[in-house]
């Protein structure tokens, strides 16, 4: 079945900047979700509107999207050192890893920061004894908490190889998991290619399959497949949280092809008008849009210049107010375990076990590392504004949101899972010293 090639946008003043004129493009198969035919006609009619264009999500509050985000935290290079936190505990899906401190890590040079690059590694130059914990290696958490939010990481390189599982996630403050939610933006094990954004939720938040668009593709993939869904439940107490996912089309969204074409940017937003976004785009493609190629101090409410997100979550069947708060954000590289591990039969690594594999092999982890250019945090600059519940009186062209809005019945129907996706990530005991 294919996706509906709906044209993201966000609500704007029309002085926002637009990026290039997008294309609609709507490619619809009979039976699926109607209702985004007829969003996607207001949409377009909202479109040649001159009147300001508030958002609504399409659960039972409303709220206006902020009309800029502004840079909060850039962190790039040494600013990592003081604000995210080096955890040293048992790592919480039962990896082959030793996660170490700040100042161990530095000494060792498995964590590195100059003025304008930041590197994490997995210990690529000794054999781990039977009885050690695990491989060393590197689990970082912000401080700093955010709410409404964009998040622009420009990433080099990510921890690539057999037995790898590198994660870039948010989760909430205040928990306990998984109430908050947690956002898996970058993920994957072994030797993927296609990187796996998730969800991890309290009940009743799904994933709407005509809210799984494809990755936007850049002009040098040829050829258009769309995301896959994984699954479309996002209650981490079904199909042993394995959360809703979607698997990016793009061969080059993670693990060697990614690093090899030198990576790309990220981005995630998650908002109480919007839900939560995920956008990649390669380094070399064309249409990242300029405000994040560069860094920008402000941006405007993401607009079509931005394209389709790889992943889009949230809409009337995931109500983002009960699922989600303020999040810390976290990277970490750990081994085997609950996923690389329960998959590895399966991974074209070769016949000996994960965690053999692990301990004797150390110049396999050569490239299991994290090279960060920067990531920056946009925060907006008023709170979201409630619109107040209830339906809106009219749905005019003046309060059109993204075409999201699926009947019920044409809802993805979860597939069993395809690997035993079996984790939690239980946040770590609150630190007294934050
Ligand atoms: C430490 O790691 C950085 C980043 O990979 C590298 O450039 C540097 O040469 C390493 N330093 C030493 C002493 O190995």
């Amino acid at each position: 079945m294919n996706s509906n090639e709906l044209q993201e946008t966000a609500g704007r003043k029309t002085t926002a900047p637009q990026g290039d004129s997008p294309s609609l493009s709507l490619t619809v198969t009979a039976g699926t979700c109607l209702a985004s035919v007829f969003a996607a006609l207001l949409y377009f009619l909202a479109r040649t509107s001159s009147a300001y264009t508030p958002f609504r999500s399409l659960g039972t509050t409303h709220y206006n999207h902020a009309s800029h985000f502004v840079l909060k935290d850039n962190f790039v290079g040494n600013s990592f050192l003081q604000a995210w936190k080096w955890e040293i505990m048992n790592d919480p899906t039962h990896g082959r890893v030793n996660y170490i401190d700040q100042a161990s890590a530095l000494q060792k040079n498995l964590t590195f920061a100059n003025n304008h690059k930041f590197v994490m590694r997995a210990d690529s130059n000794t054999v781990v004894p039977p009885q050690a914990r695990g491989r060393d290696s590197i689990r970082i958490t912000s401080y700093e908490a955010y709410d409404d939010a964009i998040f622009v990481l420009d990433l080099q390189h990510m921890p690539e190889g057999c037995s790898t599982w590198p994660a870039f996630w948010s989760l909430s403050k205040d928990g306990p998991w998984p109430h908050g939610g947690e956002i898996d933006i970058i993920e994957g094990v072994n030797l993927n290619t296609q990187n796996l954004a998730s969800l991890h939720t309290t009940p009743s938040c799904t994933m709407p399959q005509c809210a799984i668009t494809q990755v936007n593709p850049p002009s040098n993939v040829p050829q258009h497949t769309p995301s896959s869904p994984t699954s479309a439940d996002c209650d981490a107490t079904v199909n042993y949280n394995q959360g809703c996912g979607v698997s990016f089309s793009d061969s080059a969204s993670f693990g060697s092809t990614y690093n090899a074409i030198g990576g790309g940017v990220w981005a995630m937003q998650k908002t109480r008008a919007r839900g939560v976004q995920v956008w990649f785009w390669r380094r070399d493609d064309p249409n990242m849009p300029p405000e994040v190629r560069s860094g920008a101090g402000v941006l405007a409410p993401v607009n079509p210049g931005w394209g389709r997100p790889a992943a889009t979550f949230g809409c009337e069947s995931c109500e983002y107010d009960q699922h989600f708060n303020a999040h810390q954000l976290v990277f970490d590289l750990t081994f085997c375990g609950d996923w690389a591990g329960s998959v590895w039969p399966n991974s074209g690594c070769g016949p000996s076990t994960c965690e053999d594999f692990v301990n004797n092999n150390p110049k396999a982890f050569k490239n299991a590392y994290w090279e960060i250019n920067a990531l920056r945090v946009y925060t907006p600059d008023e709170p979201s504004l409630r619109e107040g519940p209830g339906p809106k009186a009219a749905l005019g062209a003046a309060t059109v949101f993204p075409p999201l809005h699926c009947p019920k019945e044409l809802r993805y129907i979860a597939q069993p899972p395809d690997h035993t996706h079996l984790r939690s990530r239980a946040p770590p005991p609150p630190d007294p010293a934050i």
